[in-house]
């Protein structure tokens, strides 16, 4: 089977190397002709485990090809995958413009059947806005008899784990209005069906609100427990206890109980807002997710402010260091993260900052220039430092040498954004969690 993915970021670049894995031929296009030249030559434009020597393997045998040109693409090609970017509007609604776009540059050049699946997030009815804009373009050109469909197939992968969940899905979803899309994305997705993992078929508006519907319970589940914790300062608590409590009811489950800093990332936030402008566009307010929304802004302050709280307010001209830059482990993805918000507020304070991520220097270079240091190592981060962010629970944080990391610091102040370390009084360290 041939098909086309268009925008090769964190969904796209993913998708078609699995699907080439699998073994359809995929072309991939993107109109960033400079990652597409680097993706020629083996070099990945993000970091994402087992990726890699996947892309490689489907370059060499021919499977996965790399492309600017969608015309030249289109006429190979049976399905075509929008994997594009929605960025948040001003307002919070999702920014369709690079999807409509890859759809009247589809119409400009189709001449043939094609099944048009879009794999971005959108919000209910962008499909409908996707088939108008290709009719629109079919019809300016004389080749309005030409047949198409169009197909919702939101993507569920997590960075940092994205090969194995696109592999290894709980579920695929699929919004279809036609037979033959149905049958063709049936037997697309075979090969995974050996697995035993379900396709769900539905109608084309439920699958685009499935993906916000999932993203936002998620949310919620953190924003939740964030709450909770915040509470459990107050009243003497401890919400690690409490997660075990509740977690263990089988009708809550243990999955996404876990308080932190709040949460980042290139989906959340955005398809968070995306629904909440979604429901008032049709005279409604999603009053959950406003408030979803709150606890995750004022939980990416706490850090900041336990600090400040700490220090009596006099924190100008501290050394400070953060473990961890990425919006989670596994990816170098910094979009939205917390550490963004909390370098700000130190900066801001007048504070010094040095921060180590073990993949993210790079991007956090770009994002952030030199107004910070970047240091060498875990260790290297922490010297003369008068406190200690954890905010990026990476795996190589969850043993340091705490000696080492006591002896380099000024003051051993540990604020845990993750609540991921229980250090003995004896390491001498004052210790801050979230809720305990
Ligand atoms: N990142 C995730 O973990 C994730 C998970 C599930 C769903 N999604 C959704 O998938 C979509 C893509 O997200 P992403 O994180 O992969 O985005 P991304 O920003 O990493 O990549 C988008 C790519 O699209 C390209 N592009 C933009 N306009 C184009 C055009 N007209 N033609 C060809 N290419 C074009 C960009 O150059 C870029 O490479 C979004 O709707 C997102 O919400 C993302």
């Amino acid at each position: 089977m041939k098909i086309a993915i268009i925008g090769v970021g964190y969904v796209g670049l993913v998708s078609g190397a699995c699907f080439a894995e699998l073994g359809a031929d995929v072309y991939c296009v993107d109109v960033d002709e400079r990652k597409i030249a680097q993706l020629r030559e083996g070099v990945m434009p993000i970091y994402e485990a087992r990726l890699q020597p996947m892309v490689k393997r489907n370059v060499e045998a021919s499977r996965l090809h790399f492309e600017t040109d969608l015309s030249l693409v289109l006429p190979l090609v049976e399905i075509v995958f929008i994997a594009v970017g929605t960025p948040p509007d001003q307002d919070g609604s999702a920014d369709l413009s690079h999807v409509l776009e890859v759809a009247r540059t589809i119409g400009k050049s189709m001449d043939s059947y094609k099944l048009i699946v879009c794999k971005s997030t959108v919000p209910v009815g962008t499909s409908r806005k996707v088939k108008a804009a290709i009719r629109e373009e079919l019809d300016k050109r004389g080749f309005g008899d030409v047949e198409f469909d169009v197909a919702s197939n939101p993507e569920f992968l997590k960075e940092g784990n994205a090969v194995e969940d696109f592999m290894k899905p709980d579920r695929v979803v699929v919004g279809v209005e036609s037979d033959r899309a149905k049958e063709l994305l049936t037997y697309l997705y075979k090969p995974m069906q050996l697995n035993n993992f379900r396709v769900l078929f539905m109608d084309i508006p439920s699958a685009e609100m499935t993906k916000y519907a999932a993203n936002a319970m998620l949310a919620t589940r953190i924003s939740f427990m964030n709450d909770i914790a915040n509470l459990c300062e107050y009243v003497g608590a401890d919400v690690n206890m409490v997660r075990r409590g509740i977690g263990s009811d089988s009708r809550i489950g243990s999955k996404f109980l876990y308080p932190g800093c709040g949460y980042g990332g290139s989906c959340f936030p955005k398809d968070v807002k995306a629904l909440i402008q979604t429901a008032r566009d049709n005279g409604y307010e999603m009053r959950v997710l406003n408030a979803v929304e709150d606890v995750n802004a004022r939980q990416k302050k706490l850090l900041f402010e336990k600090f400040d709280r700490y220090y009596n307010h006099d924190v100008k001209g501290r050394k400070v260091a953060i473990w961890g830059l990425s919006f989670k482990p596994g990816t170098d993805d910094m979009r939205e993260a917390t550490s963004l918000v909390l370098i700000q507020q130190l900066l801001e304070a007048g504070c010094e900052v040095s921060v180590y991520d073990p993949i993210a220097m790079d991007e956090a270079k770009r994002r952030i220039g030199d107004k910070v240091r970047y240091a060498n190592d875990l260790y290297d981060a922490v010297i003369d430092a008068d406190a200690l962010f954890h905010v990026t629970e990476w795996k190589e944080f969850r043993m340091p040498s705490w000696e080492v990391v006591k002896r380099s610091m000024n003051n051993p102040l540990l604020i845990d954004g993750r609540n991921v370390y229980d250090l003995p009084d004896s390491f001498g360290f004052t210790y801050m969690g979230i809720g305990i």
